[in-house]
């Protein structure tokens, strides 16, 4: 069996392979990754077969249909799933044939309702149902501490305590535990009966993961990241660095258009001297009457560079295939300490 363990801040996915057919599937990809599993796949001769997603994430971004489009390669996730991009819907008992490896499914609804745990050999993918010296916390949407109590005692504790556990988050750099070990030493293992298990898990008091409403967003419904608008904007236009901008301000090439795309009051309060007002909430209103000549070179800026970026995504999408972004924002103009004017007039 071919195995590979990737981990980003604390959250852990895999790519499993079946030597002899070179099937492959990845189990909770993680979407800063994207690249580096369709590399290393290629690199070990494994074509990826299944995407799968233990259970809805809430503290990491799925790479999961970003990688379907990309590799045309259904997804699969429990049933339970809201997703609606996943192509094979598994329930508990059933398995996936990749080569000659069987990932068995066990349903075990506990930290969300649609986790579940996937059995190949002599190891088992636990999701966020068990962690090594923890449990997955059941305080966040889908969450229920009596199920994970039944899950965990009533079935994942019951395999075989030599099989080896690989969970999805792992913050101390251990790869793997087992489950005979987990029985033994995980702390919030040892309240063995329902009512002090359920007890502990509901007053555990922990802190909100970050980006949990995005990631609960994106992951439950197959939308963009705000990450994802901004690379897929900034991938589609050219940009121009402040120093660039200020030389051409100053040799007075009125060639370029200088839109601020900020607010009113931020513009009054100091823009890059030259610039006209055109906020981006009003920009594609405006177009036609501010903007009349579409061969135009035209030069976008708002405070952080990231607004400027989309807007001039748009503007190349309705036609002004000389649109151009800022490299940085006011606030890098300010600090370089260019000239700035300010007041109602350009
Ligand atoms: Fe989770």
């Amino acid at each position: 069996m071919f195995f590979q363990q990737f981990a980003t801040g604390g959250c852990q996915s895999y790519l499993v392979g079946c030597a002899e057919t070179c099937a492959a599937v990845l189990i909770d990809p993680e979407i800063s990754l994207i690249d580096r599993y369709i590399a290393i796949a290629a690199r070990e001769g494994l074509h990826i077969q299944y995407l799968i997603d233990t259970h809805t994430h809430a503290d990491h971004f799925s790479a999961t249909q970003q990688l379907a489009r990309r590799l045309q390669v259904p997804v699969a996730m429990h049933r339970a799933s809201p997703s609606p991009f996943v192509d094979l819907r598994l329930d508990d008992g059933e398995m996936l044939a990749v080569g000659k490896l069987r990932l068995q499914v066990l349903h075990t609804p506990g930290h969300t309702s649609d986790s579940m745990c996937i059995l190949v050999e002599d190891r088992v993918f636990t999701g966020d149902t068990l962690l090594i010296g923890a449990t997955g916390r059941t305080d966040l949407p889908g969450g229920d501490p009596e199920a994970l109590y039944n899950s965990l005692f009533n079935h994942v504790l019951q395999l075989d305590p030599d099989l080896k556990v690989y969970p999805a988050h792992e913050y101390k750099d251990r790869s793997h535990s087992t489950i005979g070990q987990e029985l033994a030493e995980n702390p919030r293992l040892q309240a063995r009966d329902c009512t002090t298990f359920v007890e502990m898990m509901n007053n555990l008091n922990l802190t909100m993961p970050t980006h949990v409403t995005e990631a609960l967003r994106t992951n439950m419904s197959g939308g963009k990241t705000v990450a994802q608008m901004l690379t897929e904007a900034a991938a589609a236009v050219p940009f121009m660095s402040l120093a660039e901008l200020k030389t051409r301000s100053e040799n007075g090439a009125n060639e370029l258009i200088i839109l601020d795309v900020r607010e009113r009051d931020a513009y009054e309060q100091g823009h890059i001297p030259g610039a006209r007002l055109l906020p981006r909430g009003q920009l594609e209103l405006r177009v036609n009457q501010d903007l009349p000549d579409p061969t135009q070179r035209i030069l976008l800026y708002c405070e952080f560079g990231r607004i400027s970026t989309l807007a001039t995504a748009t503007l190349r999408e309705m036609g002004f295939q000389r649109a151009v972004a800022l490299d940085g924002g006011m606030k890098a103009w300010h600090e370089a300490d260019y000239p700035i004017k300010s007041g109602r007039e350009p």
